[in-house]
């Protein structure tokens, strides 16, 4: 059964500040599992707890998406270390915002931290599409919507039933 997504920008479950995973249980794994289905269902590129209605630090990235490299990664209290000077806009779009579509300014490259499912920590390297899918979704647990970001939000045309 797949998980129901939060939507909305007044949502409140997408807008608080979710808290840190404490003890990694077998609750985690499986909500891991639902979320990667959900996601790959929606054709998403990232999911974020707080999306499936859990105000926990727990997202899911799928990296290089669209390649033949493209790879899923759970990643659980993700932290940002460091952050390139240099800013890139590029065209972002949300599960929870669905339909609609705005240019977002981001670093390029960045240095981050998280625990796998292990609970082991990690450090790790990111640039330009991947920096941009964690960005986004390390937002979605400080209850940031990419539309409060971009520069210009834009509904997608072919989504439109008027
Ligand atoms: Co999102």
């Amino acid at each position: 059964m797949n998980l129901q997504l939060q939507t909305g920008t007044s949502n409140q479950i997408l807008r608080n500040i979710s808290k840190p995973v404490k003890k990694i249980t077998k609750e985690h794994q499986e909500l891991v599992q639902k979320m990667i289905e959900t996601m790959e269902l929606e054709k998403g590129v990232g999911l974020a707890a707080p999306q499936v209605g859990k105000n926990i630090r727990l997202i899911v990235c799928k990296f290089e998406p669209g390649t033949e490299h493209e790879w899923i990664l759970p990643m659980i209290n993700p932290e940002l270390l460091k952050c390139s000077d240099t800013k890139v806009y590029g065209e972002e779009g949300c599960l929870s915002v669905p339909g609609f579509w705005g240019k977002v300014e981001r670093a390029d490259h960045i240095f981050v931290r998280f625990q796998s499912l292990e609970g082991t920590f990690h450090t790790m390297e990111l640039w330009d599409f991947n920096a941009r899918i964690f960005l986004h979704e390390l937002d979605h647990l400080n209850g940031i919507l990419f539309t409060d970001l971009a520069k210009d939000v834009k509904e997608a045309v072919a989504k439109r039933k008027k």
